[in-house]
């Protein structure tokens, strides 16, 4: 068993994850996969950590699933091991914000792993990519499915059907990563970003990345009314009455996440 596949940084109640496989581009293997579900597992209960940063090398965010390990497993070996499911969702499942911090290549297992995050900050010499048309299978960890919905139909049948690749500044201007940034200012701000939600209250971004995620799952009618029942329930929480006092107080606000 390889050891310190993901390193673990501490920013104040932000927590820096890092995949370190730089002699393999990042490959996803499945160990990786575990220590990485481990950690979430981890910090979802642990009351010191408010937002998670999850970041590669300048070379690769990850270049996939781990091919050399998979390229003889059969049926029967992915289907009991239930590959995927059983530890990669576990990043989207989260309840807390995690921001990836994409530099270099993300494709396939790599593209949808920064695709389970909230959102995507990427540095210019990201590139996006779903390849494993070009290996004999299909994205197999959401690929089809996300990237529809980031870049539309067009795009990400393109992506898909060929394998080609997507430059950051594109990946910006069709939604797939809300900001690019120099190289030397990814981290910095990813962990910028990071730290100010920190200071805003952990139930009530819960609810936000809750009722942002239903979205993408139910019709316009009822996601409106899962926001309305959310929006509603915020005004049970000290940190409403606390940040709307301290609005009208013309002070900063002090939140319990209560
Ligand atoms: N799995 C295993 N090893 C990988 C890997 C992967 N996904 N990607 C790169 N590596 C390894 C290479 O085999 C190589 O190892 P060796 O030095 O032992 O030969 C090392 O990383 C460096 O890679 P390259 O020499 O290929 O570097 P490059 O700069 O020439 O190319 C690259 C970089 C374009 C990312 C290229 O490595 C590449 O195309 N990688 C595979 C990308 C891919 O097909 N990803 C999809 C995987 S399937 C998947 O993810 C399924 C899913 O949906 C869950």
């Amino acid at each position: 068993m390889q050891e310190n596949l993901i390193l673990m940084e501490k920013h104040g109640r932000v927590r820096l994850l890092q995949i370190n496989r730089p002699e393999a581009m990042n490959a996803l293997s499945p160990e990786l996969m575990l220590q990485l579900a481990k950690r979430i597992e981890d910090f979802e209960t642990d009351p010191e950590v408010g937002a998670v940063v999850l970041t590669g090398n300048e070379k690769a965010f990850a270049a996939g699933a781990d091919i050399k390990a998979m390229k003889d497993w059969s049926y029967m070996d992915v289907y009991q091991a239930d590959f995927v499911t059983s530890t990669w969702e576990r990043i989207s499942t989260f309840r807390k914000p995690v921001i990836a911090a994409v530099a270099g290549f993300a494709l396939g297992g790599g593209c949808e792993l920064a695709m389970m995050c909230d959102f995507i900050l990427a540095a210019e010499n990201a590139k996006f990519g779903q390849p494993e048309i070009t290996i004999g299978t299909i994205p197999g960890a959401g690929g089809t499915q996300r990237l529809a919905r980031f870049v539309g139909k067009s795009k990400a049948m393109e992506m898909v059907l060929t394998g080609r690749m997507m430059l950051a500044a594109e990946a910006e201007r069709c939604g797939l990563v809300s900001r690019v940034f120099p190289i030397a200012e990814l981290l910095p701000e990813a962990l910028r970003v990071a730290q100010k939600m920190t200071e805003l209250s952990s139930p009530i971004l819960m609810m936000a990345k809750e009722s942002v995620n239903r979205s993408f799952e139910v019709s316009l009618e009822e996601g409106i009314r899962f926001e309305r029942r959310l929006f509603h329930s915020s005004f049970a929480t000290e940190d409403q009455k606390e940040g709307m006092a301290a609005f009208v107080e013309k002070r900063k606000p002090t939140f319990k996440n209560r």
